[in-house]
């Protein structure tokens, strides 16, 4: 054997086992979610959906079969570090999925940076995670913070309301969905004139909504989700100012959480990326198997994580499971549509979706569509430079 023909066996006996195991065997996935607080019942319908779309393909994704690792996060984003890094060290995952709570994602998107770790977020709405933290390896099968709130500034500001207060919790979703709603909300000539706010996760709400009551609003812009929205909206009408003062909010007030709002919820507007009564055939056929798999209706979030899996097997295929084709994956991500049941998606430049907002309101326990508040929106993407 020439020495050419040596070097190339002793190069192919060394790369045969690494490319071998970039594309066979096993791919983890690290779920980071609520399984506890506020946010529980969010992650449930997260994992739910993420698991529903990977059963649909046979438990694998581009010949891969697909593994779990699962870290509740608690929605405390003073251990989210920690848990990111135990996926991402000791559990050695190849793709993270997480999470539901902005201030959590955004430590999340900080490591999956550093570490060039695929990261694919399935609910949390940090602007900055598709803004300024932005990065190829990072994808959002969701929503930014900002998209709901804008197009409500302009669905409220069109129904003629001049004076609106703000009420949210003060943390990064909070503030965003209140500054994208103000955004619009005042270049249509409308005025916030008095921003509410409280600690995430408080729900000690009657302080404020005296506030509300004396200050008069034309209406209130909220932005509460989980069991904060549930408590919220049954204070909210508890305390009489349901019959004065229309409620409106992003649409997480009442996704997921009308069982538990009866009627205190009824004809609530909200703006979301989803709504009851979309009638598409991709719709009904999730809907059907999410039901037949879980005994419940899917919401908001059950849709999120189901994407979140199309998002990872449309970039998979592309590169038949080779993971560690990273530019590639990206590319692929960058120019897929998306077949949601929300309706076909696709990724803007700094990988957020580019969506309708439809504008929903409350009725039979349903959030139903009214009519798409705004076509295809894009979030600016502020900061993102890749
Ligand atoms: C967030 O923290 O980004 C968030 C939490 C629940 C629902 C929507 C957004």
């Amino acid at each position: 054997m020439n020495r050419l023909a040596l070097s190339l066996l002793i190069a192919s006996a060394f790369a045969t086992p690494a490319a071998f195991a970039q594309t066979t065997g096993k791919v983890k996935v690290g779920l980071m979610l609520p399984a506890t607080g506020t946010f529980a019942a969010l992650g449930t319908a997260v994992e739910n959906g993420f698991r529903l779309y990977i059963q649909e393909q046979g438990g694998k994704l581009a010949g891969r079969e697909i593994e779990f690792v699962k870290v509740d996060d608690e929605s405390d984003p003073a251990k989210a570090t920690d848990n990111v890094n135990k996926l991402i060290k000791r559990d050695n995952v190849d793709v993270l999925v997480g999470t539901v709570h902005s201030g959590v994602a955004m430590a999340m998107a900080r490591v999956a940076k550093a570490t060039g770790t695929l990261l694919i977020v399935p609910n949390a709405g940090a602007d900055a995670v598709t803004g300024a933290m932005c990065a190829p390896n990072i994808f959002r099968s969701s929503f930014s913070n900002w998209q709901p709130g804008y197009a409500m500034g302009e669905a409220m500001a069109q129904k003629g309301h001049k004076k609106v207060v703000t009420i949210t919790w003060k943390y990064a979703a909070g503030d965003e969905s209140v500054n994208g709603f103000k955004e619009a909300f005042e270049k249509k000539g409308g005025k916030v004139v008095k921003e509410l706010t409280l600690p995430f996760p408080n729900v000690e709400f009657q302080a404020l909504l005296t506030e509300i009551a004396s200050t008069k609003p034309d209406a209130v812009y909220t932005f509460f989700a989980g069991g904060g929205a549930v408590k919220f909206v049954k204070d909210y009408a508890a305390a009489g100012l349901n019959k004065s003062i229309p409620l409106y909010g992003a649409g997480f007030l009442t996704d997921g959480t009308l069982e538990a709002q009866g009627a205190d919820a009824e004809g609530l507007m909200t703006t979301l990326h989803y709504a009851d009564g979309l009638n598409t055939p991709r719709d009904q056929s999730f809907r059907l198997a999410y039901a037949k798999a879980f005994k419940l209706q899917p919401d908001v979030y059950a849709v999120q994580g189901y994407d979140a899996a199309q998002i990872l097997a449309a970039g998979m295929n592309a590169v038949k499971g080779d993971l560690g084709k990273k530019t590639e994956f990206t590319e692929a991500v960058r120019k897929a549509k998306i077949d949601s049941p929300r309706g076909v998606f696709t990724m803007s430049k700094s990988h957020n979706p580019v969506q309708d907002i439809y504008l929903r309101q409350v009725g039979s326990k349903e959030n139903k569509v009214i009519s798409v508040a705004s076509k295809a929106l894009v979030d600016p993407g502020r900061g993102c430079r890749m």
